[in-house]
């Protein structure tokens, strides 16, 4: 569906050339949700709006839909943009024209008639939860009711593909987890591909199948979001991972239970799906002469199934310790023991 080869954008500025992107290659399938995370600075709106041509690469190939967007000619690349729509951090909206002009703008763009365009609105006023907001301004609306516009004139014209860079950092988490389940919504409805930017790996977990991960003009790191979750490589993947997994509060708790239980061991479990972990722990009880206390643990819901990280102590004799350790690398659980008391 969307293919990057090779892809470098270099900007000229006053301490000399930058290139903000770096040599990247991209492949992403139709219908997927596709998060690319990364630090500020890192080049990813760079990269997404060069999958427009709102940025024309200095070296590289775009295609989207089976076009290579750098070979086409004004006139076809503004045909080829109506398949591609984006949403933008601070909306981009018309003050001065209400939500359903709003929407309704591309569509004048586009030459639709006015009949058509009124029966369109209303469809996108209906489909982002907008019903009776049409006539407001958006000074009226609350951040997250502003994005609903901004998805609906998006997808005005049915664009295969629609593009969001940080598209909910403007907004509250529980705002923010409106508008990704609106996102997962038209997904799974229009068979939608979506390219999402943003810095924070909740929004990568809560809807996205695939993730790259960016730094320096460069993406270090991708693949499907579980298996990214369950082995990061990268440093930088690894310290996103954290976000999610590791609640500060864990290193302390660590601490404390190494104080109270100086000959333990603490292992952090990584398991996918929900039932996994009650029975493991059962089990280690019940097999092996070991005290086994739960540090922390957090099961998260990502887009396909659910990743779980528990830490926990295993207090007892260092052979018994041992064997219970290799007991859980057999359950096809990930280990990683954290101390060696
Ligand atoms: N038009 C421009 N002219 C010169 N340098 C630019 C231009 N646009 C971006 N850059 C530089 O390219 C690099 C990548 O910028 P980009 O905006 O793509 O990063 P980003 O990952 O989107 O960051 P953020 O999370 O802050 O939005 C930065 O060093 C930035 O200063
Ligand atoms: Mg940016």
């Amino acid at each position: 569906m969307i293919s990057l080869n090779g892809i470098r954008k270099v900007f000229q500025t006053k301490d000399g050339p930058v290139a903000a992107v770096n040599g990247v290659n991209l492949k992403i399938k139709e219908g997927e949700i596709y998060g690319i995370i990364g630090y500020s600075g890192a080049g990813k709106s760079t990269l997404i709006r060069m999958l427009n041509m709102l940025e024309r690469p200095t070296e590289g190939d775009v295609e989207v839909a089976g076009k290579a967007l750098s070979k086409l000619s004004n006139n076809e690349l503004r045909k080829a943009r109506q398949e591609i729509g984006m949403i933008f951090q601070h909306f981009n909206l018309l003050w001065s024209r209400t939500v359903r002009d709003n929407i309704a703008f591309p569509l004048e763009i586009a030459g639709v008639k006015k009949s058509e365009r009124d029966k369109r609105v209303n469809e996108l006023i209906e489909l982002v939860g907008l019903e009776g907001r049409g006539e407001s301004y958006p000074s009226q609306l609350s951040g997250g009711q502003k994005q609903r516009v901004g998805i609906a004139r998006a997808l005005a014209n049915n664009p295969k593909v629609l593009l969001c860079d940080e598209a909910t950092s403007a907004l509250d988490p529980k705002t923010t987890d409106s508008i990704l389940d609106l996102l997962v919504d038209i997904n799974e409805k229009l068979g939608l591909t979506i390219i999402l930017i943003t810095h924070e790996m909740h929004v990568i977990r809560k809807i996205c199948h695939q993730v790259a991960v960016m730094e320096a003009g460069k993406v270090v790191e991708q693949g499907p979001v579980l298996e990214v979750f369950r082995k990061p490589k990268e440093n930088m993947t690894k310290e996103f991972v954290k976000q999610i997994t590791e609640p500060e509060e864990t290193t302390d708790a660590i601490k404390q239970m190494l104080a109270e239980h100086p000959e333990g061991q603490i292992v952090q479990l990584t398991f996918v799906g929900e039932e996994a972990e009650r029975p493991l722990i059962t089990q280690l009880i019940r097999e092996f002469d070991i005290e086994v206390n739960i540090v922390q643990g957090k099961i998260t819901k990502i887009q396909k199934g659910s990743y779980g990280t528990l830490f926990v102590a295993l207090n007892g004799q260092k052979k018994e310790v041992e064997k219970a350790i290799t007991f859980i690398r057999n359950k096809e659980v990930d280990v990683e023991v954290i101390t060696y008391a």
